[in-house]
């Protein structure tokens, strides 16, 4: 590529802006919270399509948050440009799911060891086959040790990525999934464990139950924010 690529038409964030370990969670609004809230001496890097990002330091090492939007391509784009235009190595999605296991409950910690998926995205890949997308060993070993530290329960295991939040066939795919031993569903990590699974780089993905779509529970905004600070906890220690 003759012309450098930063800033993207997504990122207007510079070489060197962007921190080697960038926390991922969906919503913008979310990664403005975390920086307000958890870094020092922060700095915004990035404002296009309110998609915001931030680089700061947390107990002295430099992090960054990066919005990555709802669903498998908007985390595509992010992801894909963190790591081939801004050089970054760890990617950590912090979000929320519904629960699919029964013996999970809103507020419970999942950190996705895999990401299942009814996504079309691994096409690309043209493989003889079909890719099982993975979390980082590294990550997910440092990951639940830290939370064996802090006393938080955390439940390790595959996860489900879904292309479809309302879906046509109602609660049926979850229910078969279900059967396959998932823990819960989102709509973003798989894309995120195979773009840095390409590249050679290290994805995990750490979520909080907001819902359980099988049985309708749903979680307050209050309860929501107690979980997510502990995994937030857990999230920001692998900087
Ligand atoms: N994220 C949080 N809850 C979800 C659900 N029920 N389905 C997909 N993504 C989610």
């Amino acid at each position: 590529m003759s012309k450098s690529p930063v800033p993207t038409p997504h990122n207007n964030a510079k070489v060197g802006d962007i921190a080697e370990t960038v926390l991922l969670p969906g919503d913008p609004l979310r990664a403005k919270f975390i920086a307000e809230t958890f870094l020092e001496d922060v700095i915004q890097y990035n404002t296009v399509r309110g998609m915001f990002g931030y680089t700061g330091t947390y107990k002295g090492k430099r992090i960054s948050v990066q919005g990555s939007g709802m669903g498998i391509p908007s985390i595509g784009i992010y992801s894909y440009e963190l790591i081939h235009f801004y050089g970054v190595k760890n990617l950590i999605r912090v979000g929320s799911a519904g629960a699919i296991n029964e013996n999970l409950k809103i507020h419970d910690v999942v950190i996705g060891m895999g990401a299942c998926t009814n996504s079309n995205y691994a096409d690309q890949y043209n493989l003889p086959g079909t890719f099982a997308p993975v979390a980082s060993y590294e990550l997910l070993q440092k990951a639940v040790n830290v939370a064996n530290e802090q006393g938080t329960k955390v439940t390790v295991g595959n996860i489900l990525s879904s292309d479809v939040f309302y879906n046509d066939q109602g609660l049926e795919p979850l229910r078969q999934w279900q059967k396959m031993g998932v823990l819960c569903v989102e709509m973003e990590a798989a894309a995120l464990y195979m773009n840095a699974s390409r590249a050679g780089v290290n994805a995990l993905t750490i979520l909080t139950i907001s819902d359980c779509p099988l049985t309708g529970e749903e979680t307050t905004s209050h309860e929501r924010q107690v979980a997510f600070t502990k995994m937030m906890e857990i999230a920001l220690e692998l900087a």
